[in-house]
């Protein structure tokens, strides 16, 4: 599986790419960084930072959009800390950052590829994809699928009651992605506050003991405090490798085809994902919607393949 991750690290992100370079079945054509939980200059390093912890300096690593198409930028070093990869020993990768922006490796990728052969996995704010089916709408009929990390129906929000950080950050991003006609499957909080870094999770990927696994480890660490002291949980919701495991092993989860629309104009509930699951309206249904998971099974995924990272 040819599969472009497209992120804003983010301890989180971090475990995606993990996950995703310790499994054979995918190749990384690249990873495309946006602003989103930290500034850009920090998510395009700690992108190229976590492909070093993998020894994958070989990966090719583009720096995209520094804000949202038409808002300003929101953060969330308050979950992620300052350097928004906060828990391990942190350094400076000593590979380069790839020349060119993002959004011209993502269309040219797509128009070079045979079509349908490249997924694109979004795992923070959607401003580059949507750049991307901008700049070249050609590229909608070539993209295999687009695998987000994004919204929440049931279980809502967690940066406002209404919406879930990803599409809070750029709405308009997200309308244009969730319009453009690819198929589209979201992964949203419904399911990701199912797969909670509990202790003895956690204690499982420390004890592959490899590089990448232990920074993991001081990362989630770190990571799983703030939602901890919201939730009062044993653990935090690890968001984005649900993407990975999904295109891995999507028996895994569960859900069903829905019309999903994003609120852009209201103060009050900006970024919420209207999803349509019980078909009351006669919308088009635009994106898998996944609503569980089995956790056990998604942990045991996530932590067999840190240990190929060896
Ligand atoms: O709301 C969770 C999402 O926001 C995750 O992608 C996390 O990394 C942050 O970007
Ligand atoms: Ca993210």
């Amino acid at each position: 599986m040819k599969v472009i991750i497209d992120t804003d690290p983010g301890q989180d992100d971090a475990a995606a790419i993990m996950l995703a370079l310790g499994s054979p079945e995918i190749d990384v054509l690249g990873i495309t960084a946006v602003a989103g939980n930290v500034p850009l200059a920090l998510t395009e390093r700690n992108a190229r930072m976590v492909c070093e912890m993998c020894g994958r300096t070989d990966i090719k690593v583009y720096a995209g959009a520094d804000k949202p198409l038409s808002r300003p930028l929101v953060t969330a070093e308050h979950v992620h800390g300052k350097t928004g990869l906060d828990g391990p020993e942190l350094f400076e990768p000593s590979f380069p950052l790839q020349p060119g922006h993002a959004v011209d490796f993502i269309v040219q990728t797509l128009m070079n590829e045979a079509p349908g052969t490249v997924s694109l996995c979004p795992i923070g704010p959607l401003t580059n994809i949507a750049l991307a089916l901008q700049k070249e709408p050609a590229i909608t009929g070539r993209i295999q699928q687009i695998v987000l990390m994004g919204g929440g129906y049931f279980a809502q929000g967690n940066i406002t009651p209404a919406a879930e950080f990803n599409i809070f950050v750029d709405p308009e991003a997200a309308a244009v992605v969730f319009a453009c006609g690819a198929p589209v499957i979201m992964m949203p909080l419904d399911v990701t506050h199912k797969v909670m870094t509990t202790k003895s999770r956690v204690e499982k990927i420390r004890a592959v003991d490899n590089r990448a696994a232990r920074a993991l480890t001081e990362m989630l660490l770190f990571y799983e405090r703030f939602d901890e002291a919201k939730y009062g949980t044993d653990g935090g919701p690890l968001h984005d490798p649900t993407t990975i495991a999904w295109l891995l092993k999507p028996d895994l989860f569960a859900g069903r085809e829905c019309n999903v629309e994003i609120e852009t104009t209201s103060k009050l509930t900006r970024g919420a994902t209207v999803v349509d699951w019980w078909g009351v309206t006669k919308r088009g249904k635009n994106a898998l919607v996944l609503g569980d998971v089995n956790a056990d099974g998604f942990f045991d995924l996530l932590t067999e393949r840190l240990a190929n990272l060896g």
